[in-house]
């Protein structure tokens, strides 16, 4: 096996290939004035069994059309298979028609991966399991929760208290709560569909004079993690800590969750941010070694 590290996951990619002690393949990548974008592998991929690692966090358009040319140029150099690590699925959220008339536009990424020669995917934390199952290919998603703990473990806070932000991530919190062991419990959060607005309903969270950290797939506008870590603060919890596997931070994403009260905001490398503070890189050595 060879890995190619993508444009967008050059660090992690590199790592990955240390792990495994892969040879790693370099691309030659630049944008043409007109901003598209050009690629050359600058080794030999005939009769190889090429692992690109790319992710497609924002520019999520930009990244996942480079990832479908690496990935068929691989095929058309003679790769004799592909797989293809996405720590970051981009439009996985948009996985079923919410609104009449609504695009399922993740329908529409899963046909152009498979169109573009990957035989196997492999991400983190998808947002809905569901993708996988319409996906033709194999598909696997790891999770990099029990990564996320640790570093809380390591932190040396005092039994924490894990929470999902909404009923649909309570799972996280029972994962992380398997290292933390402090208990674990779930908020429950109403966005508006046409607004995004994001309400959290009033319930019990046991959280006065605890350590809490709470726990999500992934942070975009910050506005889960906003309304998440001001009602814990109302409700008297000692420390509010905010993680997620997937920064997308945007919008100032960051400065608004440090001002809601949350005292850090931890995220991984699946997207590189400043809050990139855990790596996925030994999870997907794990998960690649299966294929090797
Ligand atoms: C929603 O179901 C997700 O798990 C996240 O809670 C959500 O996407 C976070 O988005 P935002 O940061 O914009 O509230």
């Amino acid at each position: 096996m060879i890995v190619v590290p993508g444009p967008s996951s050059k660090e992690l990619g590199t790592t990955v290939g240390q792990i495994l002690r892969l040879k790693a393949v370099q691309l030659e990548f630049k944008h043409f004035p007109d901003d598209e974008n050009y690629i050359r592998f600058t080794g030999e991929i005939s009769g190889q069994d090429v692992t690109i690692i790319q992710s497609t966090g924002p520019p999520q358009d930009q990244n996942l059309i480079q990832l479908l040319i690496i990935a068929s140029a691989a095929k058309d150099l003679g790769a004799r298979s592909v797989i293809a690590v996405v720590p970051y699925l981009a439009y996985a959220r948009q996985d079923k028609r919410f609104r009449p008339g609504e695009a399922i536009s993740m329908m529409t990424v899963t046909r152009l991966l498979e169109a573009s020669g990957i035989d196997r995917l492999i991400t983190v934390n998808i947002h809905s399991q569901a993708v996988l199952r319409s996906l033709r290919i194999p598909g696997e998603s790891l999770s990099a929760i029990s990564l996320l703990a640790e570093h809380f473990r390591r932190l040396g806070l005092k039994k924490p208290l894990s929470i999902a932000p909404d009923k649909g991530a309570s799972d996280i919190a029972i994962e992380a709560d398997e290292i933390l062991k402090g208990g674990h419990g779930w908020m429950s959060k109403e966005r508006d569909r046409i607004t995004g607005e994001v309400k959290m309903e009033e319930r019990e969270l046991n959280a006065k004079g605890r350590d809490v950290v709470i726990f999500d797939d992934m942070i975009s506008t910050g506005g889960t993690m906003v309304a998440a870590a001001a009602m814990l603060t109302k409700h008297g919890a000692r420390s509010v800590y905010a993680a997620c596997v997937h920064p997308l931070l945007v919008g100032g994403a960051q400065e608004k969750i440090l001002a809601s009260g949350a005292r850090e905001i931890v995220g991984t490398d699946c997207i590189l941010s400043p809050v990139s503070k855990v790596s996925v890189a030994p999870i997907i050595a794990e998960a690649l070694r299966r294929y090797m």
